[in-house]
This record gives structure tokens, C-alpha cells and sequence, in this order.
């Protein structure tokens, strides 16, 4: 049987968590066997919000080295910048007009995001979800990978792609969404009740997967632990069970011989070795992202081949949904 179809856009913020990084980036590895991947850097989306322009250009490319880095594999997968084909933006007038005022002004992350940027209620913020829909239609995609955050679009998409199949005959594939292997769900280093989130406002909570190894190390020297001197898994010792989390998803050990490795020894040690197998862990990463940002031709023709094999593929959907639609074909 053929492959099912997994789309996933990514913002291009051009750096992950190390929470973003266990619970669902490293799975990106085995998805790319199991499943036919096309991801793209949303660059039009992410200009809903403002952004400045010569640094977007630089942290858009970031982040597409940075998916490389990270294990998207282009011999196996498509990854493309959502700005390099036109696809998108065509189907998104399509879908645009098959989706109604009152759906977009239902979509909580419209109604969030128009209240924290009061003075740039914009359309393109309005209309961001018909883009969104516009980015999976147009390959006809099986599944995809999804938060509870954008679970609200997803279920939209369905609805324009249903409305059409019902308008014009059957046509798009109704997406799915891809529930992720629960990963290990990682908490912030100072709050340890909290996710981990790179928008925290204090810097040592948060690791980043571009940290270099001093800096990984200080931030989890300075991990909130509890007054104990314990390393064991149990409930109320959120700083100590976040760091055993971490330790064992990174060494592949399980929390038992965790407890045994560490029997007897105080956190300052503990904290350290964390610290130490993290930045280790991590490092290939960091070593291929400087490889691959310091190539910027070679990163120029990953980009511009993804793009090439994305629009092969989404202009044959894209093409017959014009026709569909009643628009006099241009070939
Ligand atoms: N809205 C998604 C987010 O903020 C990004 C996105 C854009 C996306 N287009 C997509 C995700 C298509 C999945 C499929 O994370």
C-alpha cells in the first residue's frame, strides 16, 4: 500500500526548546520512514504579526538549516519555504471564498492574537486559517501533525475542504490530525510546574537546542530542585522529576537505574551530569546547523529543489481545484 501523506508547516523562529526538541522534533526521524513528509517554513504566515524584514530574511533561512540540522532528511522528504510556491497562495483565494466571516471570527487564536495586537487586526490575520487550509489541501495530505493550539484550524480546513468536495464534486482528501507519540512533556528549569517555553521572561528556564555546552550547563546548575537531597521520582518533587525526565530521554536509561546511578549523591552532582548529557546530546545538531548556515549555497539548492518538487506536486491538485471551480484552464 502506498504511503500515507503527512504535511506539517513549521514557523520559522528560527531556534526549538529542548521541550519542543524531546516531545516531538527527534520523532521527526522515524516519521520520515514510516510516511511520505512534506514540511514547509510558513514565512507568509508568520507575516500576520509584524516582523522586520532583514531579520525575518535571516531567521527564515536559519530555521530551514535548522530542520536539516534537526533530522529532516531531504533525500526522504520535501522541505520547501511556503513563500517559493505560488500554489498556496493561489488555492488560498479559492478557499478564501468558501469560507465564511463568521468561521474565521470563531478561531480563538484570531480572537488571542487581535487582542495583543490591538493596533494590527489585519486580514491576513483573519484569514490566516484559509492559508493554513490552502498549505494542506494542496497536496492532498492524509495527516497531520498537530498541538491542541492549532487543532481548531485543522478541524476548519476539514470544513472548507468538506464544503467544496460538497460544492464542486468530490476532491480534496478530508485531513486528519497525526497525534504524536506522547513524548516526555519537559517543564521549565525555575518553575517546574510550568512547560518549558522559550518566551519565558527569565532566560535560565528555558533551554535552547542552539545553547552552547557552557551555557546548558549553567542553566541547569541553576535548576529549581526542593530542600531534599534526593534524586528519586515522586510526586511533589516537580524540579527533580523534570530533570530524571530529562536525563532519561537523553541516556535512553530508565528511571529506576536513574535513581540507582544517583543513590547517595548530592543534586549539585546530578545537576551537572543532566547539564553534561544534555549538551552532549544536542551537540550533532549544533555542529550540523553551523556546517549547513556557513554553506549558503548548498543551502540555497536544498531550498530551491524543495520548492521545485512542491510545486510539481501541489500544481497538479491545485490546477484541477481551478477547474473544479469553473476557471478556464490556462494549458
Ligand atoms: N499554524 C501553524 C502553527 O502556528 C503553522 C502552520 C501553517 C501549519 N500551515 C500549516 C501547521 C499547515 C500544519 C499544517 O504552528
Amino acid at each position: 500500500m502506498d504511503k500515507k501523506l503527512i504535511f506539517s508547516g513549521i514557523q520559522p523562529t528560527g531556534t526549538f526548546t529542548l521541550g519542543n526538541y524531546i516531545g516531538a522534533v527527534r520523532n521527526w526521524d522515524k516519521l520520515q520512514e514510516e510516511y511520505n513528509c512534506i514540511y514547509c517554513v510558513v514565512d507568509m504566515h508568520a507575516i500576520t504579526v509584524k516582523q522586520e524584514n532583514e531579520k525575518f530574511r535571516f531567521t527564515r533561512l536559519n530555521s530551514y538549516a535548522l530542520l536539516m540540522a534537526c533530522g529532516i532528511d531531504i533525500e526522504k522528504s520535501i522541505l520547501f519555504i511556503q513563500s517559493h510556491v505560488k500554489t498556496h497562495a493561489e488555492l488560498n483565494w479559492l478557499l478564501c471564498c468558501n469560507t465564511q466571516f463568521g468561521e474565521l471570527s470563531r478561531m480563538t487564536q484570531f480572537k488571542d492574537k487581535s487582542q495583543r495586537h490591538p493596533d494590527d487586526v489585519n486580514a491576513g490575520l483573519f484569514t490566516y486559517p484559509s492559508l493554513m487550509a490552502a498549505d494542506i489541501l494542496a497536496y492532498n495530505a492524509d495527516l497531520v501533525p498537530v498541538g491542541i493550539d492549532q487543532k481548531q484550524h485543522l478541524e476548519l480546513a476539514r470544513n472548507i475542504a468538506q464544503r467544496f468536495n460538497q460544492r464542486y464534486g468530490d476532491f480534496f482528501t478530508l485531513p486528519e490530525p497525526y497525534i504524536n507519540e506522547v513524548g516526555a512533556k519537559v517543564m521549565s528549569l525555575q518553575e517546574p510546574t510550568k512547560k518549558m517555553s522559550k518566551s519565558d521572561e527569565n532566560p535560565n528556564a528555558c533551554i535552547l537546542i542552539l545553547d552552547d555546552k557552557d551555557t546548558i550547563i549553567r542553566k541547569f546548575k541553576r535548576a529549581v530542585t526542593d530542600s531534599e537531597a534526593e534524586v528519586c521520582y515522586r510526586e511533589g518533587k516537580d524540579g527533580i522529576n523534570n530533570l530524571m525526565t530529562i536525563y532519561s530521554v537523553v541516556t535512553g536509561k530508565d528511571l529506576a537505574s536513574v535513581e540507582r546511578e544517583f543513590a547517595g549523591k548530592g543534586y549539585g552532582d546530578f545537576k551537572l551530569a543532566v547539564g553534561e548529557a544534555v549538551a552532549d546530546h544536542l551537540e550533532p545538531v549544533r555542529t550540523e546547523f553551523a556546517r549547513l548556515s556557513a554553506d549558503k549555497a548548498f543551502l540555497k539548492q536544498c531550498y530551491t529543489d524543495g520548492a521545485e518538487k512542491a510545486l510539481r506536486y501541489s500544481q497538479r491538485v491545485v490546477s484541477k481545484a481551478f477547474h473544479k471551480v469553473g476557471f478556464v484552464d490556462r494549458t
